[in-house]
């Protein structure tokens, strides 16, 4: 089994996590600058202002891609670096940063798919609501807009939101995400604007940029696997807030009548305006997935303690809004360094899903990748079989759903470099390339080399 030449293999990134920088040429402060620098937020007292440095070693760090031999860069650019503010003046600085690392791209032969929000919303806006209210949907149209004006010529792939399930409900109702709220009636705002954002900024990029340009939205798409008598039950409320909330809007032009009623002792959406839903549902040329792991879920019966391991450190009752009776089972091992099991056969089953459910609509698996506790050995290498061993089982899932004839496009590994991983701070290193985070120096792990052979090979063998 092959990988034909169609298919793109690259890795991806996010600006946060890597950048460092935060200061400069104009940058505006984020909600994850904000939230890093709270006691008590992030694992260590970590932040990103230096990251991996990657903002003044572009150049390093495009050639270790080119090294790799990628055939595709999935990286984000920072809102705060473009529209410090959130809305109105333009920083030309940050424009330039990511046109050089587009142009350096397109040297190294490398396709640039941009993601537009990687969760660095600009603190102004927070300051107004942030994803609670419309106008933070508003601006990041605006802000679409003008990036795509000065890179709408040379990028291949738009992507508008990562994640929104992580901005939503991490962000507003468990809390472990920037900015750090806990009120389910705002995370299900967030829901919706993010929604509206993604089909707003949409309708401006469509006007500006090349027209070959192809768009998209990556997801982070839940797979559920019900557990005893109860497990179905739990399994549809946890599928309609986690996944049934962005895939209708945004595929089928509504809110499933079970997302509706999950939440229906929390909110009507009255704050869902007419017109809303014709903005939000529009074609897109591929639908990023995201994958790394499987939960298990029931209904709780109500005696001994709620047990939450979802692996996102959602312990607090608020996190799954209007589903605060669905139990999160501990999964089998093996699990990696995040806590997360592997299961292959979870993508295997998700693509197989949405391949059925929506058979039009090419996909890409945008981010998969392992967290593993990495060790130099004593020749100066990483000898990290364990997650060389990961994405190989997860390539394989990928070849498998494409015999049966599931349109999947491409794969791109997370990530490119060890980097913050949000609220475990460098704690987590996902990393094909070790950062030493006292020099910061680069170093291919073997699975990195790995990697780079199955690019060239096209196959596993
Ligand atoms: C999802 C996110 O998009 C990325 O930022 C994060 O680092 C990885 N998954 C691993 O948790």
């Amino acid at each position: 089994m092959q990988f034909p030449a169609e298919f793109v293999f690259g890795s991806a990134t996010a600006s946060y996590q890597i950048e460092g920088a935060v200061h400069e040429d104009g940058r505006g402060p984020s909600i994850w600058d904000t939230f890093s620098h709270t006691p008590g937020k992030v694992l260590d007292g970590d932040t990103g202002d230096v990251a991996d440095d990657h903002y003044h070693r572009l150049d390093e760090d495009l050639d270790l891609m080119a090294e790799l031999g990628l055939e595709a860069y999935r990286f984000s650019i920072a809102w705060p670096r473009i529209v410090p503010a959130g809305r109105g003046a333009v920083n030309q600085a940050g424009l330039d940063f990511y046109s050089r690392l587009v142009d350096g791209l397109l040297a190294r032969n490398i396709r640039p798919v941009a993601t537009l929000y990687h969760w660095d919303l600009p603190q102004a806006l927070e300051d107004e609501g942030g994803w609670t209210v419309r106008g933070t949907a508003e601006a990041f149209a605006a802000y679409a807009r003008v990036v795509g004006e000065a890179l709408g010529d040379r990028v291949h792939t738009w992507t508008t939101l990562n994640e929104p399930w992580c901005s939503a409900y991490l962000g507003y109702s468990s809390g472990v995400h920037a900015p750090g709220r806990t009120d389910p009636l705002a995370a299900l705002q967030a829901v919706h604007h993010l929604n509206l954002a993604h089909g707003l900024a949409l309708r401006e990029l469509r006007q500006v940029v090349r027209p070959d340009a192809q768009f998209s939205v990556t997801l982070n798409l839940h797979v559920f696997r019900p557990v005893g008598a109860s497990g179905e039950a739990a399994r549809s409320k946890v599928d309609a807030l986690a996944n049934g909330v962005f895939l209708g809007p945004m595929l089928e032009g509504a809110y499933p009548a079970e997302s509706l009623e999950v939440t229906s002792s929390i909110t009507d959406w009255s704050f869902v305006r007419d017109g809303d839903l014709e903005l939000i549902r529009q074609p897109i040329d591929v639908l990023g997935v995201n994958y790394y792991s499987t939960n298990r879920v029931s209904l709780w019966d109500g005696t001994g303690e709620l047990q939450r391991a979802d692996g996102h450190g959602a312990s607090s009752a608020t996190a799954w809004p209007g589903a605060d009776d669905v139990e999160f089972l501990p999964t089998d091992p093996p699990h990696t360094d995040m806590g997360w099991n592997i299961d292959p056969q979870g993508l295997e089953d998700l693509l197989v899903e949405l391949g059925q459910r929506y058979p039009d609509q090419p996909l890409m698996v945008t981010e998969n990748g392992a967290a593993f506790p990495d060790v130099v050995a004593e020749d100066g290498r990483i000898h990290d079989a364990d997650r060389t061993d990961y994405v190989r089982r997860h390539l394989r899932a990928v070849l498998n759903v494409r015999e049966k004839g599931v349109d999947v496009r491409g794969y791109f590994l997370w990530s490119l470099l060890d980097n913050f991983e949000w609220s475990y701070g460098y704690s987590k290193r996902f990393g094909i390339v070790r950062v030493d985070y006292e020099t910061l120096e680069r170093t291919p792990k073997d699975s990195a080399r790995w990697y780079a052979s199955v690019v060239r090979n096209r196959s596993l063998d």
